[in-house]
């Protein structure tokens, strides 16, 4: 730990706003017992990595493509993360499933933030864009974010926070998408950065 702050990695995969609404939890102090050390992404122009610069953040790209199988990708993935000291996974935007094996070795450090409320629209098959078009399609008229713990089950970990957001007649799918994230992950994820660092702190004394 840096001066008794978690030592955090977020992991992403594309535009990054939920990376940047942490860096800016981290000014303003919403986020005090926390700093990110290190972005890890699966993408290699993910726009998430140039926004991990401009903060000084370190930055690593980890290719499926370039691991060559599951077991390679998570293990390049752990010994980034070892090698960093980090304490608090955070998947902010990550787009790949991980195993068993990824999310036991670092279980209760490893968070996601979902745009839907969970159990609904959530499991394989739905991710960004995706969650918020099968919603309008339901017809659902509240919608929102879950921040949960990561297990190996797709977005099956334990709830840690949820926010509703409504869903407007003539929304989008991208309107939608940017409601909740403005309304519901922008705030609930720096939250619960927050408050899961500075339960890591208390543990370790
Ligand atoms: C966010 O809406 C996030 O909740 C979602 O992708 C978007 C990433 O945006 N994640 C998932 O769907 C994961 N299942 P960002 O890169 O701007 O943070």
């Amino acid at each position: 730990m840096i001066q008794n702050k978690a030592r955090v990695a977020v992991l992403v995969s594309g535009g990054g706003t939920n990376l940047q609404a942490i860096i800016d939890a981290q000014r303003s102090r919403v986020i005090h017992s926390a700093e990110v050390t290190l972005v890890i992404s699966n993408k290699q122009d993910a726009y998430a990595l140039t926004r991990a610069k401009e903060a000084g953040i370190r930055t690593e790209v980890v290719l499926r493509k370039d691991a060559g199988s599951q077991e390679a990708f998570e293990e390049a993935l752990a010994a980034a993360i070892d090698g960093a000291g980090i304490d608090l996974i955070v998947l902010a935007g990550f787009m790949s499933i991980l195993s068993a094996w990824f999310t036991d070795r670092y279980a209760g450090r490893i968070i996601n933030v979902h745009p839907s409320l969970i159990p609904s629209f959530c499991g394989a098959g739905y991710y960004g864009l995706r969650v918020h078009e099968a919603a309008l399609a339901k017809g659902v008229k509240v919608t929102g974010a879950t921040v949960h713990f990561v297990n190996e089950v797709p977005d099956g970990g334990t709830i840690i926070a949820q926010k509703v957001v409504e869903v407007l007649p003539g929304d989008t799918p991208e309107i939608l998408q940017r409601r909740v994230m403005e309304q519901a992950e922008w705030i609930i994820l720096p939250e619960c950065v927050e408050a899961i660092s500075a339960s890591i702190i208390a543990r370790k004394g």
